[in-house]
């Protein structure tokens, strides 16, 4: 008999964004100039409070209390909205040219939005939303397109110019899915009512094609670098991090897809 679905979703999300978290608090630690102390033990301090989060949730189980599960959840919650804080507070830090350090101000700003969905899930789990329901599919989509737009961006950025071909190719899907970000844009515009499924499951569909195929460009990318085939400022963790988002949105599209056709 299976738990409660709040639980295993509130599992699941927990599980896959405190990871996440850890990791962007290791790359703005990494990319931080040998005087930034303060803000590297800052960031330090994010790696252990969620190692120690993981270490928690590793004591919960499919059929672990709702409250218990809650609880975690707000846990979670301040961890995450506190991160958000310290991400916001380096991007101003830089925007204010008071600080230069070796990450983008988009980066800086893209793993900030990933912090603020993480906290609202959380949030949405603990008010009784399951997944994300279906008339956010377009917002949700706005979201991860823009994810992965921002992703082939920094690819192309971080890859070393010589590396001609693979800049093209991230310069390709940067192109790509702004144009896919823009097309969920216009249909965010148009609120389409649930009678409208047919546009919307064309919307996933394309979505899913550009998501398989920029996910087997970060595979590829992610084996190069792991091997040093290839030249670049590309942390080998980093591009298993990427990979990574891009197999979460395909199974959020999946269970779109589930959702829309009714189950
Ligand atoms: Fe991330
Ligand atoms: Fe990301």
């Amino acid at each position: 008999m299976a738990g409660n679905p709040i639980v295993a979703r509130s599992l699941d999300e927990i599980k896959f964004w405190s990871r996440i978290m850890k990791e962007h608090a290791l790359f703005l630690s990494l990319g931080f100039t040998y005087e930034q102390k303060q803000l590297i033990e800052e960031a330090q301090g994010y790696i252990a409070l969620f190692e120690r989060i993981e270490e928690k949730l590793s004591r919960f189980t499919l059929d672990s209390d709702l409250r218990q599960v809650q609880a975690f959840n707000s846990e979670v919650y301040q961890a995450a909205a506190s991160i958000y804080g310290y991400k916001r507070k380096v991007l101003d830090l830089t925007l204010s040219c008071k600080i230069i350090t070796n990450n983008f101000p988009l980066l800086v700003d893209h793993i900030s939005r990933e912090a603020a969905y993480f906290a609202n899930r959380l949030q949405e789990l603990n008010a009784g939303k399951l997944a994300p329901t279906p008339d956010k599919v377009i917002e949700e989509n706005v979201f991860f397109l823009k994810i992965m737009a921002d992703h082939a961006k920094f690819i192309g950025h971080l890859l070393d110019p010589s590396e001609r071909k693979l800049v093209d190719q991230a310069r390709e899907f940067s192109h790509d899915f702004d144009q896919l970000l823009f097309q969920a844009v216009d249909l965010e515009y148009m609120r389409p009512q649930s009678e409208t499924k047919p546009i919307l499951s064309h919307f996933l569909n394309q979505n899913k094609v550009s998501v398989a195929s920029l996910r087997d460009f970060k595979k590829t990318a992610r084996e190069l670098i792991e091997a040093c085939r290839i030249k670049s400022n590309i942390h080998p963790l980093l591009a298993d991090h990427t990979f990574r988002e891009a197999e979460r949105f395909l199974e959020i599209i999946d269970l779109f897809e589930t959702n829309l056709s009714g189950r």
